[in-house]
């Protein structure tokens, strides 16, 4: 049950202090949300993560500050979130399954909350008018857990030999941070981790110590900025130790950082790094952030992952199409993002083809050649089995259905509008919708407009039909 009634509907309109039926109110105040105060849902309507994000508001800042102490792995956290009611709202909810929570405040004042599964809700004292600003600061403390799925295997918060390092797709960040945890809400976001001396601490985006008080009892805070729009699911922390390197490319830092005991399989991490993100920029326009890198450490969960900004890559993954791959995410998937999880492949397929794209011109197979090998999958074999544009939840990462089936549709479409049209749909794409979210028929819709054919059919072939596709 949720708790406790919730407080009178206020109705903020100038002067209006006495209830007043509902039904009274005229619409003409529309603007600063007349009508009735009532709860933000628990969820966003996404099919395959129901419960992902919450209705209601949209998060511009999330300002995370951490203390970690390694000997207990516990964390002593405060979250602030600055966000907007999209209606009035009288409760609201933050996906959250982090450790206890000692406080909850909304615009200062201290809200009653209720914790119910992945769901808090968070009852301020006064309801939130539409389209106003408010802030909620969580503060908690404990061992955070990762969120373990049996189809989509480990994410979120995880512990490393000598640290920790947060990686969260599709749904680990509310593991660390309460989050509005939909890659369709996306916010910039600070991170104060406060570690001791002699451990590193990297995250999202650019290091700023600016107004942070120098170390204390063996410890030292670092702050990072990311401040371009970012999906909670995109965001990380690594604390550890590290070797870290510093450079630029095309004039923007490029921080990377490895776990000691990797040098050798990472020694590569920073210069390929610096030569995928030349040549990503391009093939598909001007990188979308404000810095790069990426980060390497034995985390046990058998992936890489497209952090905005600077991806972090497990141990067995350091191969140079594997970097390839994580840095064209930062144009598809993190810049442009996802409005729903079951278009998994605008970002999966994107960032496979680059890889294909890459060898073709860098002396390798043809993306042609890697296109004839994956067609020779015999029709009725499990290889078509999924629907590549509606995978189902738990095939979201299927390695046939979306990685593969993902690039051969782009490569489809490639051969059908031709190589001219599509080397300015992969850049207009980028362009138009930067920092922004899209769907698969937005895709469809640009491409038809910039090639001026009729694309349904091939769309429909290779997106929704599990079959193979005809030739
Ligand atoms: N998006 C990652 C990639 O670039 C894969 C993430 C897999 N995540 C997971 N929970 N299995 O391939
Ligand atoms: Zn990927």
């Amino acid at each position: 049950m949720l708790r406790r009634s919730s407080p009178w509907p206020r109705l903020v309109a100038a002067g209006l202090t006495a209830v007043i039926p509902l039904a009274a109110v005229p619409s003409a105040r529309a603007s600063t949300g007349s009508g009735a105060y009532t709860p933000g849902s628990a969820g966003l309507g996404d099919p395959y993560f129901p419960l992902a994000g919450n209705g209601g508001y949209d998060v511009a800042h999330y300002a995370v500050r951490l203390r970690f102490t390694p000997e207990t792995r516990r964390l002593s956290a405060t979250t602030t979130i600055t966000a907007r009611a999209t209606k009035n709202l009288s409760r609201f909810d933050l996906d959250f399954s982090g450790p206890a929570i000692s406080e909850v405040e909304v615009n200062g004042r201290r809200a009653s909350y209720v914790r119910k599964g992945q769901e808090l809700v968070v009852t301020p004292r006064r309801g939130l008018p539409s389209g106003k600003k408010f802030t909620v600061m969580v503060t908690y403390a404990g061992r955070p857990k990762p969120i373990k799925d049996r189809a989509l295997g480990v994410a979120g918060w995880i512990d490393t030999e000598d640290g920790a390092v947060a990686l969260a797709e599709p749904d680990g960040a509310r593991s660390w941070f309460p989050a509005n945890d939909h890659p369709r809400d996306k916010a910039t976001f600070t991170f104060e981790v406060t570690a001791p001396e002699g451990l590193t601490v990297l995250a999202n985006g650019e290091p700023d110590n600016s107004g942070v008080a120098g170390p204390r009892d063996g410890y030292r805070t670092s702050k990072w900025t990311m401040r371009h729009p970012m999906a909670p699911y995109l965001a990380m922390v690594a604390i550890g130790k590290f070797t870290v390197s510093r450079g630029t490319v095309g004039g923007k830092p490029n921080i990377t950082a490895y776990d000691p005991s990797l040098a050798k399989e990472f020694k590569r991490l920073h210069s390929t790094t610096a030569k995928a993100i030349r040549w990503e920029s391009k093939v598909f326009g001007d990188y979308p952030f404000s810095s790069t890198g990426g980060i390497a450490d034995r985390l046990d969960v058998d992936y890489a992952l497209e952090t905005q900004g600077r991806p972090v890559y497990d141990t067995g993954m350091s191969d140079e199409l594997v970097i390839v791959h994580e840095l064209a995410h930062q144009w598809f998937g993190d810049s442009v993002g996802l409005r729903s999880w079951k278009d998994i492949w605008l970002n999966e397929g994107f960032a496979s083809y680059a890889e294909w794209l890459y060898q073709e011109q860098h002396g390798g197979p043809s993306a042609e050649r890697t296109f004839a090998e994956h067609y020779r999958h015999r029709a009725g074999s499990d290889f078509w089995k999924l629907k590549t544009g509606d995978p189902g939840r738990d095939g979201m990462f299927d390695w046939n259905a979306i990685y593969v089936r993902g690039a051969m549709t782009v490569h489809a479409l490639r051969k059908e509008i031709g190589d001219k049209t599509f080397f300015t749909l992969l850049r207009t794409w980028a362009r138009q919708n930067r920092h922004s979210t899209v769907t698969t028929k937005d895709l469809l819709a640009l491409a038809e407009r910039l090639s001026g054919r009729d694309l349904d059919d091939l769309f429909d072939a290779w997106l929704y039909r599990a079959a193979k596709p005809k030739p």
